[in-house]
């Protein structure tokens, strides 16, 4: 599990990203494909719901994190959906999502609510992946 410090910044941190998370998503894509072109083509069939299924997963993980049995089918499904993207991609993307909440959020999101991102999806990928 994350630390307990993490759980509650966490906590405190979900509802505000919830409310930006559309302009998260967006910017969350911008980073990661301007900065890895390469990764476009991994993308080049998904729907147009994409983004905010995307958005959804992201808050779906931090509701998640105290509650392994949840967490652990969000993981299967979470793999089956992604059958040949590589921990590297995911990796970058995820650090694409970190950034994207910083820029977007500013000071909505001080480095201990962005620290206890960082915690969670380290916990997932960690875990579960
Ligand atoms: C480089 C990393 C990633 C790539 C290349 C990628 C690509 C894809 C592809 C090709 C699909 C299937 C197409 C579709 O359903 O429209 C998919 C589905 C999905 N991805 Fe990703 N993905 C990545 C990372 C992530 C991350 C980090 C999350 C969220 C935390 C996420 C959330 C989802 C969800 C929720 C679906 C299911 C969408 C649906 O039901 O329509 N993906 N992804």
């Amino acid at each position: 599990m994350i630390s307990e410090e993490h759980f509650k910044n966490l906590q405190k941190s979900a509802p505000k990203v919830a409310d930006n998370i559309h302009e998260i998503t967006e910017r969350t894509f911008t980073l990661l494909l301007d900065a890895h072109p390469e990764l476009k083509v991994l993308f080049k069939d998904v729907s147009r719901e994409y983004p905010r299924e995307f958005g959804s997963a992201v808050l779906a993980l931090s509701s998640l994190i105290d509650r392994p049995d949840k967490l652990q089918l969000f993981a299967e499904k979470f793999k089956a959906m992604h059958p040949s993207v590589s921990p590297e991609a995911f990796g970058l993307m995820f650090e694409a999502l970190l950034r994207a909440m910083k820029q977007v959020m500013g000071l909505k999101a001080p480095p201990k609510a962005i620290n206890a991102w960082d915690a969670a999806i380290t916990h997932f990928r960690e875990h579960y992946l």
